[in-house]
């Protein structure tokens, strides 16, 4: 699928499988969330844009890259986003960050929308939308499409863990948006839970039940 990039990294993989594991812990949980966050975001920014600048070296004068254009906009779904911030923020400092609150109906599993606060100029702006998890894709078609109605045209959508029902929804949704995928698993259960998955990634991430 265009647009669509699915990790392969052996580090990507291996601590994935130790975010799975019922035994890991929420400190360790947080810890790998924005390890593994930070490994994505080196290949979700691979294409930011350079420009050659004038830095003077302790030998020389010279032309080299430095990124370029507005500053990125990092937009974490809350809850669980919040924990891939940092990982964003250790690649681009400078980066602005967004926030759009959405929970899931625990019976219908649509998603309700409570809070969004973006950058201003989104649209002149690279937008990475940030979710640990892509299970019916609901939630993520709607942050994209509030970054869309704000007026956000160049946007990136990174994700730890994704059902195959969400992520053919949200790339059928957005063909234009391209998703980072960490591990594609193997199906949503009955209650719209991904499986294997990882269980709840927001209780998980800030130890609540
Ligand atoms: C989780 C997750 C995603 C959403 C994915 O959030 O962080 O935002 O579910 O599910 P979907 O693809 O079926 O929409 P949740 O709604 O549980 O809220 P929380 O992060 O506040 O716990
Ligand atoms: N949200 C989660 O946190 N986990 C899932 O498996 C599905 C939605």
């Amino acid at each position: 699928m265009e647009n669509v990039i699915i990790m392969d990294h052996p580090l990507i993989k291996h601590k994935i499988s130790m975010l799975r594991d019922v035994n890991t812990g929420t400190n360790e949980f947080r810890k790998l969330v924005e390890e593994i966050g930070i490994l994505m975001g080196y290949e979700a920014l691979r294409d930011l844009p350079t420009e050659d600048v004038e830095i003077t070296t302790p030998l020389e004068t010279c032309m080299t890259p430095m990124i370029s254009g507005k500053k990125l906009a990092v937009i974490p779904v809350l809850r669980a986003g919040l924990g891939l911030v940092n990982s964003i923020l250790t690649l681009v400092p400078s980066a602005k960050v967004g926030h759009i609150g959405l929970y899931r109906d625990p019976e219908t599993h649509e998603p309700h929308e409570y809070y969004c606060k973006l950058p201003d100029s989104i649209g002149e702006r690279i937008a990475i939308v940030v979710d640990p998890m892509l299970a019916t894709g609901g939630s993520a078609v709607s942050a994209v499409d509030f970054v869309k109605e704000k007026g956000g045209k160049n946007i990136k959508f990174m994700c730890l863990i994704a059902a195959p029902e969400g992520l053919k929804k949200l790339h059928e949704a957005h063909p234009d948006v391209q998703i980072y995928v960490g591990n594609l698993d193997r199906e949503l259960n009955s209650n719209a839970y991904i499986c294997p998955g990882l269980g709840d990634a927001g209780d998980r991430i800030f130890g609540t039940k």
